[in-house]
């Protein structure tokens, strides 16, 4: 741990930014140099104290800004302050939730997951691996039922492997989450994505209750948690598309766990865009189908990008719906607020002379927090709608 508390003053570039309530600065906001990467300083301003910071560098800032200096202590009262909050926000606590939301609980530069007895801390810059041991300490008083914990690296140039296990043991290789009587198989022990979008656990619930009867195409669908949810919910059938066979092979061992036949829940390797031409030239029809495209992809033939791509996603879905039909539009792309995503759709319907209506409109679960005048941190939108 760097324990040495210097002050670094900070232009007006940076009071505007603090102003606004942003917690992420660049070295360009500051009239010295930074200290080093992971030290703790005060962010000065003609000799008055405005904040405090860390220099983490991640692709687009240099400082993570903190309301108090960073150290185990101040580590430890986020976790309990973080952990209290989901206490009052969940009835029932679900098996598998977010601790951390980074900036939005106090803590820009990390998430932390938690899996049963599993802890998966994400970090985002290499200065607050500095505190790696804190967060263990910090971790093992607010939660000492862990057996274990991990450190996933998404900094911008990786120093470690993906994955590490950096306290007691390794999950078992196929952890089961139950969640709202569907059952999931997470794996913590390698890759940087672990079989479950937390973020999506209440539109899981929320499409379980849409399905009953329904025939379901789940575009993108990575291990088909959302496929199982609307199968769950009774729907005729479901198709779960994935350009990736090793998600398409983890999607069936999901479908097989919670006892659901796989000859009405079919799961197809291919791109979703070729998948779509195939369903028109066979006359293939949905009830509803779900859009939850990564921000940037590989398709068959070049790229896919949401900026750019999800209209014509969107485009060439509309005529493989059944009459009546949902078309659910999801997407983590943290560039767009949920109202550049509706604007979105408002112009590119209004181009197409088609109208429609918003039959549900949400985001991220309620232990991803949002911190307002900072629209990154309400990444996921949810909106499903019907088309007129
Ligand atoms: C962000 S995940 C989707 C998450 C999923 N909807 C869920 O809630 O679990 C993105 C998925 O898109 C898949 N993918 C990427 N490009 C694709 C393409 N062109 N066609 C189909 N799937 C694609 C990836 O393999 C990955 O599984």
């Amino acid at each position: 741990m760097l324990t040495f508390l210097s002050t670094c003053e900070i232009r007006k570039t940076g009071i505007l930014q603090l102003n606004k309530g942003i917690p992420y600065l660049t070295k360009q906001d500051f009239l010295e140099v930074l200290p080093e990467e992971g030290a703790c300083f005060e962010i000065i301003h003609n000799g008055k104290s405005l904040a405090f910071g860390y220099s983490g560098r991640s692709q687009k800032n240099d400082v993570c800004v903190i309301d108090k200096p960073l150290s185990g202590e101040f580590l430890k009262k986020k976790l309990q302050q973080a952990l209290e909050k989901r206490k009052k926000i969940f009835p029932k606590f679900p098996e598998a939730y977010r601790l951390i939301h980074s900036e939005a609980d106090g803590v820009p530069g990390i998430h932390i997951e938690i899996f049963n007895d599993y802890a998966v801390i994400t970090n985002f810059n290499h200065g607050i691996e500095h505190y790696q041991n804190d967060l263990i300490a910090a971790l093992r008083i607010s939660l000492p039922h862990l057996n274990g914990m991990y450190a996933k690296d998404r900094t911008p140039t990786p120093k470690k492997p993906e994955t590490t296990v950096i306290y007691g043991e390794p999950a078992p290789e196929n952890l089961i989450i139950n969640e709202n009587g569907g059952r999931f198989i997470v794996r913590l022990n390698s890759g940087l994505m672990t079989g479950l979008f937390l973020d999506q656990r209440a539109n899981r619930a929320w499409l379980k209750t849409m399905c009953k009867g329904k025939s379901i195409c789940n575009t993108f669908s990575y291990t088909a948690s959302l496929s199982i949810a609307c199968a769950m919910g009774g729907a005729r059938e479901t198709t779960s598309v994935d350009i990736s066979k090793t998600y398409n092979d983890w999607a069936k061992e999901n479908f097989v766990l919670n006892s659901l036949d796989l000859k009405k829940n079919h799961i197809i390797t291919n791109d979703t865009f070729d998948h779509f031409q195939f369903c028109q030239r066979k006359n293939i029809r949905y009830d509803m189908i779900i859009l939850d495209p990564p921000t940037f992809a590989k398709k068959k033939t070049g790229t896919f990008s949401v900026n750019k791509n999800y209209e014509e996603l969107i485009k060439e879905s509309i005529p493989l719906l059944n009459p009546h039909g949902v078309l659910v539009c999801s997407t983590n792309y943290t560039q767009w607020s949920g109202q550049d995503f509706l604007s979105m759709l408002n112009g590119m319907f209004k181009s197409l002379r088609k109208h429609y209506t918003i039959v549900h409109k949400a985001h991220a679960d309620k232990d991803f927090p949002i911190l307002v005048n900072y629209p990154e941190s309400n990444h996921l939108k949810f909106i499903a709608i019907q088309i007129r």
